[in-house]
Order: C-alpha cells, then sequence, then structure tokens
C-alpha cells in the first residue's frame, strides 16, 4: 500500500470511520475522463459501473462545465419557495415533456431517498385531501432498494440495510419480487399466471384497501435484485389493481431514468404510465446532485381543488447550478442520440457480456436491459446455491476488478435479503463496442481469479 493511500486511510479513518463497507477504498481519484477515472499514481480505470448507474454522458464534459460556470458567475443559489429561474423552468418543462404523458408536475430535490420520500409523502396528502386519512400505508416488494431515508428504508425490501434499523421503520408490508431465476413462489413463467403480480391484490385486501396509499417498486431493479426484468404481463396487472383499490403506483426510476435501460425511463418497455415516478442519478450525469418527483395531473387538481399547499421542501432544492448541469446532460443526450445509443449498444453489451462471462462456473445468471446488466454470482451453478455471505465473494470480485482497472458495483442479498453475492455493471452511455469488450475481458480474467480463490 502506498505511503499517500496509508495517509489517506489514517485520516479517513478519523473523518468517515468506515460506514460504507468494512473495507476504506483503495484509490484516491485524480480526475475523471470520458469513460475513464484515474488515480493517485495516473493508473486508468474504466468506468464500467457508471457511478453506480450515475454517469451516462461520460466524465470531464467541458460543456457542462461551462454551462455550471456560466450559470455560477449569474448566481449559485436562491430559496425555490421565494425564486424560480429560467434553467429550472426550462428543466421542469423538458422532463415533463419526455415523462410520460399523464405526468405533469415536478418536485425538485437533492437525492433518489429524499425523491422518494417526497412521492411517499405527497401519495398520502393526496389521500388525506380527498378526506382518506386512513389511506397511509406503502406495499413495495422485497428485494428492493428506495433510499436510506426512513421512510424509503422503510419501503425497501433490501435486509442488510434494514436490519440494524428495523426499530425506527414503519412496518408496511411487502410482496415477493418478480426474479424468475429465484422465483418466490417455487413457480415457473408462463405457468404461474403471473402469481408474482397478483400478491399484490391478496395482500392489499388482507390488509384492507382503505389503509392501502401507494405501491412503490423500481421498474427494473437494482442493486438489491441485480437488476431484475419483471415479465411483460407483469406491470400492467400492477397498474389494474392499484387502479381498482385507488392505490397510487410510485415507480422508482432512479436508476432507471433518463436512459440507462434504452428508454427516457424503464417503465416505458411495459407501457404502463406510474402515478408518480420518481428518478436521480443519471439526470444530471453525476456533475451535480439533482434528484425529481413527477407527479400525475390529477394528484396536482386534488391539490389546487382543496387550495392545499403540499407541506414538504428541502432548502437546497431546485438549485439552479444543478439545473443548470442537468439540462446541459439532458441537451447533450438529445443532441447525440444517446437514448437510442444505449438501446442499441445494450444489445451489444448483453451478447457479448454472455459470450464473455456466462461460461464461468460461478456466473448464475446475468440479467438486466439496456446499459444495466446485474451478474448473479453463485457457488453452485446448477442449483443456485449461493456463497456464503462471510466470504464477501461480490467485494472480492470488486477488488479483483479494480485491480485489473475494471469498476463494477458489488451488492449482495438476493437470495432471502441475507445471501447472494451480485456484481453490477452499467457503464456510461458514449462507451464504444471495443471499450465493452476490453471491459468484459478484464471481468472474465477477474472471475477466473475469484474462482481459484473460492471454487
Ligand atoms: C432504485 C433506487 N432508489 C433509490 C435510491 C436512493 O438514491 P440516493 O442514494 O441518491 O439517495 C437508489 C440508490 O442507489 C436506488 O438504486
Amino acid at each position: 500500500m502506498s505511503n499517500r493511500i496509508e495517509a489517506a486511510h489514517k485520516l479517513a479513518g478519523k473523518v468517515f470511520g468506515t460506514v460504507h463497507g468494512s473495507l476504506l477504498p483503495q484509490v484516491i481519484c485524480d480526475h475523471g475522463e470520458g469513460v475513464y477515472l484515474f488515480d493517485q499514481d495516473g493508473k486508468r480505470y474504466i468506468d464500467f459501473s457508471g457511478g453506480p448507474h450515475v454517469v451516462s454522458i461520460g466524465h470531464g464534459d467541458k460543456r457542462v462545465r461551462e454551462a455550471m460556470m456560466a450559470q455560477m458567475e449569474k448566481v449559485s443559489f436562491f430559496f425555490r419557495g421565494f425564486w424560480l429561474n429560467e434553467s429550472l423552468l426550462a428543466l421542469a418543462d423538458r422532463i415533463i415533456k419526455v415523462s410520460p404523458p399523464n405526468l405533469e408536475l415536478c418536485q425538485f430535490c437533492n437525492s433518489g431517498s429524499e425523491a422518494n420520500e417526497t412521492a411517499i409523502k405527497v401519495a398520502y396528502q393526496y389521500h388525506v385531501e380527498r378526506g382518506n386519512p386512513e389511506k397511509y400505508m406503502v406495499i413495495s416488494r422485497w428485494q428492493s432498494y428506495h433510499g436510506m431515508t426512513l421512510g424509503a428504508l422503510s419501503a425497501s425490501g433490501h435486509t442488510a440495510r434494514r436490519l440494524k434499523f428495523i426499530q425506527l421503520l414503519h412496518q408496511w408490508p411487502k410482496i415477493g419480487a418478480p426474479l424468475c431465476y429465484r422465483c418466490p413462489y417455487q413457480m415457473s413463467y408462463p405457468g404461474c399466471n403471473i402469481r408474482c403480480a397478483w400478491a399484490l391484490e391478496e395482500i392489499i385486501n388482507q390488509v384492507g384497501s382503505r389503509y392501502v396509499s401507494a405501491f412503490m417498486a423500481e421498474s427494473i431493479g437494482g442493486a438489491a435484485s441485480a437488476c431484475m426484468v419483471p415479465v411483460p404481463e407483469y406491470y400492467p396487472i400492477i397498474r389494474e389493481i392499484c387502479d381498482r383499490h385507488d392505490v397510487l403506483f410510485i415507480d422508482d426510476e432512479i436508476i432507471c431514468g433518463f436512459g440507462r435501460t434504452g428508454k427516457w425511463f424503464g417503465i416505458e418497455h411495459w407501457e404502463v404510465n406510474p402515478d408518480i415516478l420518481t428518478s436521480a442519478k443519471g439526470m444530471t450525469g453525476g456533475y451535480a446532485p439533482m434528484a425529481v418527483t413527477i407527479i400525475d395531473g390529477k394528484i396536482g387538481e386534488v391539490f389546487t381543488q382543496k387550495g392545499a399547499s403540499f407541506i414538504h421542501g428541502f432548502t437546497m432544492e431546485g438549485n439552479p447550478v444543478s439545473a443548470t448541469a442537468c439540462l446541459t446532460v439532458l441537451d447533450i443526450i438529445e443532441k447525440e442520440g444517446l437514448i437510442e445509443r444505449s438501446a442499441r449498444l445494450g444489445e451489444y453489451f448483453f451478447r457479448r457480456g454472455r459470450e464473455k462471462l456466462s461460461h464461468h462456473p460461478s456466473v448464475g445468471d446475468i440479467r438486466g436491459k439496456g446499459l444495466l446488466m446485474g451478474i448473479e454470482l453463485v457457488k453452485n451453478r446448477e442449483t443456485k446455491e449461493p456463497f456464503d455471505p462471510a466470504l464477501r465473494v461480490a467485494n472480492r470480485m470488486q477488488q479483483i476488478a479494480m485491480q485489473k482497472g475494471c469498476m463494477g458495483y458489488p451488492t449482495t442479498g438476493v437470495d432471502n435479503g441475507v445471501r447472494g453475492d451480485h456484481f453490477l455493471v452499467s457503464p456510461p452511455f458514449i462507451i464504444t463496442e471495443s471499450e465493452i469488450d476490453t471491459a468484459f475481458d478484464m471481468l472474465d480474467d477477474a472471475l477466473t481469479d475469484l474462482e481459484k480463490e473460492f471454487l
């Protein structure tokens, strides 16, 4: 370990502790350029995780930097409660244009967790304003992740992130994940008759629909399910059930929004309109923090009719520099056809990923869509038996991949919340086919080394 890293660890140990995982990072980031990050020694890493799932137009884009600087020369902050500016107005207008047609109102904030807190609260106040204050529960799924704050964590079905805080959380009901590789109902598609979707109606009936405010789900899963893609019938059934029981459908697009899966939003693959949609990560491509909750016009109308304001907001919401970053990123995405590129390249990405990795005995499943891929690592491919969680296989995979110069994103818990290792990859949309090949070659080598240690 270099002296600089050792010194950095001493300092980091003092100021951060080891709160995020049990290991301190082994690299100090010097700069980023395109699809690459560079460390303190000038070593280059392909940012094959894109952040995770944040970097869309690549690192170090001069156009974004210049637009942000021009905005800073005018003004860097105003309180959104009293002020708007042109970039914020243009951004809201732009987002609404690309969103599902029923979504007409934007509420900005600073992180995915905040966007989901906002969604939970706006859904509840909508029911309150309509005279149904009993409708408070948010039903969600196991093997899901919606954020670290207490409301979002209550809706999250990621056991490892919940367990230590269980007493602080709302004990809202959860249904099984629509994950065919590990079907929670031990059934197989299509003979299952989409049991995982009808589970929502069962639970609504059991707890009583008069108590249910919303159903929250990631259109395509992220960290907790290793990029699970529900079958085509799933969301149309969910939509029908929500409508029947006056339950709002909150679509978490924190990862999938703004092109990651080859469409503006993941839910478009099912042609279903949610009542509330949240997004963050790729929205500014990582150039500034920003997130958004986008709301059906019918919800806004209820607030207007009642003369009620939404009792919610954050001091830093709608920051004008973040708004400018976001607008510039959206310009680049549109002008350079990066959503179409994400769809087109996504085909290549999955074909090459499967060709280069699926022969490994530790690769149980490769799933996802567009430029979002989850690789599930197993001890035994025939029985799908996961590795012992104490071995921290996914974390080790990340270490080995980084030594080879490739960044992914290690996660755990897909098997009943406590077992299961997965490795997510989601590169910037500007990545080339040859860079995809190089990154998968590195992961191929990394898996060979990993298997020498664990199989
Ligand atoms: C699907 C999903 N929802 C919500 C969040 C929370 O977002 P943030 O970390 O910006 O609070 C994440 C973060 O990874 C996520 O993947």
